[in-house]
């Protein structure tokens, strides 16, 4: 736990909540490790059942903290995203989002590897990588043309531009749209009914659902190899320098 990650165990339930609403919850190396670490106690634990993940104030998180990236030589900034992406792509337990806000970058690609994903109805998407001289992260680019088809993932992840809560339904994206004062209800509930199931039986019939990691696994480390060539490229740090010199940040 530290200040801008919340751990709460309750009904088996791990509740993850990103709280740096002052910075859309945008994720830092720090909050990687702590959200990676957690999933990894909640692996091995029976105290844990079921994992719910969220924001506080506006955002579910505006993804990597861009700060991050800078710097063509700048330490390794993807260890934590890569870390937290792997740990999450094999987890065997069931994992909840609740998207109270906006799903950017890592924000929106995460929900690839969740089970059931609520969404407010004022929540917005968006999988930002070309506009920021990126590429996909976390398998995406296998799993969006398997969720959605090839036209329509070439539509949200090459034009890049917000989609809406019920364009994220219609898509496959999300399982449910609900009035903001209804989200965290009503996926605690969800979360809590998952985590009361015979555990091992739930574990194997995700794991059967879910097929075959290796290709996933695979398409991760090839998008890694590529995202850090562009993140290092003067094309991408020239657009990271744009926008961290906005405003002065
Ligand atoms: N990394 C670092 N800082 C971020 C951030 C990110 N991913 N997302 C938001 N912030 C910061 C802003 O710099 C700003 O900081 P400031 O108050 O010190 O100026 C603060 O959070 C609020 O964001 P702001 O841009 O003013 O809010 P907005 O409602 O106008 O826009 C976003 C919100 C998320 C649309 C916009 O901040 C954005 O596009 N962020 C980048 C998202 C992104 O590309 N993520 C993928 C990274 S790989």
């Amino acid at each position: 736990m530290n200040e801008h990650v919340r751990l709460v165990i309750e009904d088996r339930v791990l509740c993850i909540t990103l709280n740096r609403p002052e910075k859309k919850n945008a994720l830092t190396q720090e909050m990687y490790m702590v959200m990676t670490a957690a999933l990894e106690e909640a692996a091995n634990s029976d105290d844990v059942r079921a994992v719910l993940i969220t924001g506080s104030g506006d955002s579910y998180t505006s993804g990597n903290d861009i700060n991050d990236f800078r710097g063509p030589s700048s330490g390794e900034p993807t260890v934590g995203p890569l870390g937290f992406g792997d740990r999450l792509l094999r987890f065997q337990k069931p994992v909840v989002a609740a998207v109270n806000g906006l799903a950017v970058g890592i924000g929106a690609t995460m929900l690839l590897h969740c089970d059931l994903i609520y969404a407010a109805q004022d929540a917005r998407f968006r999988f930002p990588f070309v506009d920021l001289g990126l590429v996909p992260e976390m398998a995406s680019s296998l799993l969006m043309p398997r969720l959605v088809g090839y036209h329509r993932a070439a539509e949200l992840v090459l034009l890049g531009g917000f989609f809406t809560a019920d364009e994220a339904k219609e898509v496959g994206l999300v399982n449910l749209v609900l009035p903001p004062g209804a989200l965290l209800d009503h996926a605690v509930g969800a979360a809590k009914t998952l985590a009361a199931k015979p555990p091992e039986a739930l574990a194997q019939t995700r794991s059967l659902l879910r097929g075959d990691l290796a290709p996933l696994l695979a398409r991760k480390r090839q998008e890694s190899e590529i995202f850090e060539q562009r993140r290092r490229s003067p094309e991408t740090q020239a657009i990271f320098a744009a926008f961290i010199t906005r405003s002065g940040r």
